[in-house]
């Protein structure tokens, strides 16, 4: 037990010595590290949304092999998939996809609905959870770090998101490359590196979800009170990174 103890408090010295070493690094430095630090052992998740995109082009850059999954929830918007396929093959690296648990979807949709997630904030976070949380932890079995394009100023929950972080729930390491970086910043990188993105972010769509939670807002609209617009305005998660979601 006091092993368990003594590990966890030298692993938490590590991260807070990489966060210092890398206060100043950009995201390229970062992912070369990782990368090398954890060959075979680590993922990255895209939702193929803009911050995901710009992660996958340093990936490349980087030329160092890294497991990238997405997880489908079987909801996704049609510009979405496209995006998996267009992305994978201008890149010339394959997304993995993984999918919810067939018996677990069909138990929930054949008792409480195809669209379950509008009638009560229970139902969403099940759906959240079979179809999102399941599979991610089935992708991140077996890694020892995971890669993530969440931002600091995405919403008020993730503002205290660092750069290196302990994830307890998977028992990794969690790297947020972009975690300082401004929505302007990473649309400045898509146009100046020409990289591919989701249609959808031209049509009102700053965060892209599934497509029955997730619609259109206004220029100037907080860019993720399109995502469960229906409830009341809260922290906007699915669990994929706050496990009380
Ligand atoms: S969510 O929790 O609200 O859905 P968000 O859309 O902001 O997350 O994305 C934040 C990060 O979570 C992404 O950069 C990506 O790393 C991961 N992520 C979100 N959705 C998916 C998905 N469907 N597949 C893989 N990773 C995802
Ligand atoms: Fe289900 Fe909506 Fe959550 Fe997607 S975002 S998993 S459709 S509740």
């Amino acid at each position: 037990m006091k092993k368990m103890t003594d590990q966890k408090v030298s692993m938490q010295e590590t991260i807070a010595g990489w966060n210092d070493r890398f206060k100043t690094s950009g995201p390229d430095e970062v992912l070369d590290f990782f990368c090398r630090r954890y060959p075979n052992r680590i993922a990255f998740s895209t939702s193929l949304g803009a911050e995901d995109q710009v992660i996958m082009d340093l990936l490349a850059k980087t030329g160092i092999p890294v497991k990238v999954f997405t997880l489908d929830t079987g909801r996704l918007f049609p510009e979405t998939y496209d995006t998996i396929d267009k992305t994978s093959q201008h890149y010339g690296i394959p997304i993995h996809v993984f999918f919810p648990d067939r018996e677990n979807i069909e138990n929930m949709v054949n008792t409480k609905g195809i669209n379950l997630f509008y009638e009560s904030l229970e139902n969403r976070k099940l759906c959240c959870h079979l179809r999102k949380i399941e599979p991610l932890n089935r992708a991140l079995s077996g890694m020892e770090a995971w890669i993530t394009g969440i931002r600091k100023d995405q919403t008020l929950s993730r503002f205290e998101t660092n750069l290196v972080e302990w994830d307890e729930s998977h028992g990794l390491v969690k790297i947020n490359p972009l975690y300082k970086w401004t929505d302007k910043l990473v649309w400045d990188y898509i146009r100046q590196y020409n990289v591919p993105y989701n249609p959808l972010h031209d049509k009102g769509f700053p965060s892209i979800g599934c497509q029955p939670c997730t619609r259109a807002v206004k220029p100037g609209d907080d860019i993720r009170s399109g995502r469960w617009w229906w409830e009341d305005q809260g922290p906007k998660e699915c669990g994929l990174h706050r496990q009380e979601g």
